[in-house]
């Protein structure tokens, strides 16, 4: 495994040719780190389950580099989701949709839909290009973390998760660290209803002003629907450490609270983000400190409000569900 740490449209030109040849290439993305492997190579996408240690069946989504290239994968494209791809891409947004002939069970886990998303960060993009000037078609990335595990938003954490799986060819591309910090936003796009299947920096108001109205009720957050989402398993995104929202830190447990709540007494803080913005964005890392510094205990105070604050609540609820 190589690092490049300085990406210039060599070092692109090279990975992407990697990616073509069946390796797996980490790569930047503005949510977080992807793992990504040739969406049509089912060799090199099952490496990404062994990598991962992820439980095959579950669904990855495809990268591409523009929507002009969606109908290679999707069909029966209702309008309101050209008009998302229209208004969000390339952005934190996902799509999810009725899948081409293209788009194969391995892909998929074997669900007739296939989740697509055109990331806005400008190394996945031209990652993105050089693939598809090859005459690949997409890249399947799931974040670069182990199953289960919270995502990495920058380099060192990839390299903190996966180091030790990938093998001699595959490479890390390095984009510093991730400017959103949370997963996409998925959109169910197979009914007559688009539905928020995981909330994300697309947050529902910005959906709402593109498509509601005239075409549909506002539409809302619902994980009461039962769509193989990995994200929703009940002890998704969890660090080592045991998470709390709202209890009282004792001395020497870790401590995340928006800057304005002082630390309590002994406690040790790991994050102080001025706004929900920031608190997204160095979510995850904090949550990693806490890991390397063996303390076990974290106790967050959760923003408020709606927008990212909801992708963040979402995440800390899963993250603090303890596993049994
Ligand atoms: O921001 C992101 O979305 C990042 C970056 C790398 O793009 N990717 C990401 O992938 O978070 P992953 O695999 O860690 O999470 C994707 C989620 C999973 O929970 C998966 O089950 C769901 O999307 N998903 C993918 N395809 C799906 C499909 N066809 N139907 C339903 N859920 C799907
Ligand atoms: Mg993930």
């Amino acid at each position: 495994m190589t690092i490049i740490s300085i990406c210039t449209l060599t070092t692109i030109k090279e990975a992407a040719k990697s990616l073509k040849q069946g390796n797996l290439v980490a790569f930047p993305t503005e949510t977080v780190y992807g793992l990504g492997a040739d969406a049509t190579n089912k060799d090199a996408v099952a490496r990404i389950y062994d990598v991962k240690g992820r439980p095959t069946g579950h669904p990855l989504i495809v990268h591409i580099s523009s929507m002009s290239n969606l109908d290679k994968w999707a069909r029966d494209i209702p309008d309101y989701a050209i008009i998302l791809a229209r208004a969000f891409w390339p952005g934190p947004m996902t799509l999810i949709l009725p899948r081409t002939g293209l788009a194969k069970d391995f892909i998929t886990g074997s669900q007739a839909n296939i989740g697509i998303r055109v990331p806005a960060h400008p190394l996945a993009l031209s990652l993105l290009q050089e693939f598809e000037a090859l005459g690949g078609f997409g890249v399947a990335a799931p974040s670069a973390n182990r199953f289960g595990k919270v995502s990495p938003t920058n380099v060192e954490a990839v390299m903190a998760e996966l180091s030790d799986k990938l093998g001699i060819n595959d490479l890390i591309l390095d984009g510093g660290q991730s400017q959103i910090g949370l997963e996409s936003t998925i959109i169910d796009c197979t009914n007559k209803i688009p539905q928020i299947l995981r909330p994300g920096a697309v947050d529902s108001l910005m959906i709402n002003s593109v498509i509601a109205g005239s075409m549909f009720q506002n539409i809302k957050y619902d994980n009461s629907k039962n769509i193989k989402t990995s994200g929703q398993l009940e002890t998704h995104y969890a660090p080592l450490a045991q998470v709390f929202l709202n209890g009282e830190p004792k001395s020497g447990d870790g401590f995340i609270a928006l800057s304005k709540f002082t630390t309590p007494s002994g406690a040790i803080r790991l994050a102080s983000p001025q706004n929900n913005v920031e608190f997204a964005k160095l979510l995850y890392s904090s949550l990693r400190k806490a890991d390397n510094e063996k303390i076990d205990k974290v106790f967050v105070i959760p923003p408020e409000g709606e927008g990212i604050a909801h992708a963040i609540r979402d995440r800390l609820q899963k993250c603090s569900t303890r596993k049994s």
